[in-house]
């Protein structure tokens, strides 16, 4: 008999970095997928590695026949940054390979007679406000307020969920043959801007927050490239990692919505470098607008509302603004960069 894996798309990505390690440590078997050969410390700690394209769809098809999975945790993908430099190609990998991931899923569903569980990061770039003015009147925001994204990534992150709910519950709802009624468990998270001790985003606007702990621990300059009284919230990859397998493990009846919102804290990239700056004196960084990007951030909410999650399936941080910094990333980061 096949043994049940859960598949990971983006494997070598920032997340999937953080994701195998936590299931290789709960013993789980690992199929993963990335554009980029998979990191050599994470390949002792995956059952099957595989480069290739979420787009190439013969490599699927090979994926749904040779193994049994049970759980999919889609987290390839374009960030916000790197998707306005080629919209078009940013919405075939945003997009299309999640409609190749949900029909692999829906097909794994079918032949399993189970439903298979489909985990979708989504992202605070799937909100969007007009105004800075309206960003702060918005408050926190809830999953149904303010959802006008004005990136390309944002724009793809909405359509996705939309795309998950769809399969979860209308997929060829007029098709005659209604036997086969196993679809896709669909669930997906909303994160806000991500921070990892471990890995370093690539393409993402909220980049300013890691990029800024990372360059003073390297003994990098590093221009900061959005306002200092700039304000979005984050969260450190432990408490995302935690998101995601809470959300996975939870019981499909308490879940009363797709799509969750968590966050943690919300500091303004001042506060960053104040934590920064007393953590490594010599840091250099300076403050120098990048118009663009900036103009992304600012159309992202302060603050979210993840009252949905903790409710439905008992979803609270570890780590708050203090604890993050002081326990998790400054010590992990000295000893990444400057080991005694
Ligand atoms: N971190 C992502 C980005 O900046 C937001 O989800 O694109």
């Amino acid at each position: 008999m096949r043994k049940e894996v859960v598949l990971i798309t983006g494997a070598n990505g920032e997340m999937g970095h953080g994701l195998i390690n936590h299931l290789h440590n709960k013993n789980i078997n690992i199929v993963a997928l990335d554009i980029a050969p998979l990191d050599k410390s994470l390949r002792p700690k995956v059952s099957t590695y595989i480069v290739g394209d979420v787009l190439d769809q013969m490599l699927l098809g090979r994926l749904v026949v040779e193994h049994q999975i049970c759980t999919i945790y889609h987290l390839a993908s374009i960030l916000s940054t790197k998707a306005e430099y080629n919209p078009e190609t940013a919405h075939r990998i945003n997009v299309e390979g999640t409609l190749n991931l949900l029909r692999l899923a829906v097909e794994q569903s079918q032949w399993q007679g189970t439903s298979v569980k489909f985990i979708y990061p989504s992202s605070i770039a799937a909100y969007g406000v007009a105004t800075l003015q309206e960003k702060a009147s918005a408050g926190k925001v809830k999953e149904d307020e303010c959802a006008h994204p004005t990136t390309m990534y944002g724009c793809n992150k909405l359509y996705c969920e939309h795309l998950g709910r769809y399969y979860n519950s209308y997929y060829r709802q007029l098709a005659v043959d209604t036997a086969n009624t196993h679809t896709v468990d669909f669930r997906s998270i909303r994160f806000p801007g991500l921070i990892s001790a471990e890995t370093m985003p690539t393409g993402g606007t909220s980049d300013y927050g890691p990029e800024m702990l990372h360059a003073a621990a390297s003994n990098e300059p590093y221009d900061c490239f959005v306002r200092p009284d700039t304000r979005i919230p984050f969260m450190v990859m432990p408490d995302a990692i935690k998101a995601l397998v809470k959300l996975e493990a939870a019981p499909r009846n308490r879940l009363t919505q797709f799509v969750y919102n968590v966050t943690s804290f919300s500091p303004s990239a001042q506060e960053i470098f104040d934590i920064v700056l007393a953590a490594f004196p010599n840091a250099e960084i300076h403050f120098t607008t990048d118009e663009p990007r900036q103009k992304i951030v600012d159309s992202w909410p302060e603050d979210i509302d993840d009252s949905a999650a903790r409710r439905d399936w008992d979803w609270a941080p570890d780590y708050g603004v203090e604890k993050a910094f002081n326990e998790y990333l400054i010590p992990a980061i000295k000893q990444r960069y400057r080991p005694e």
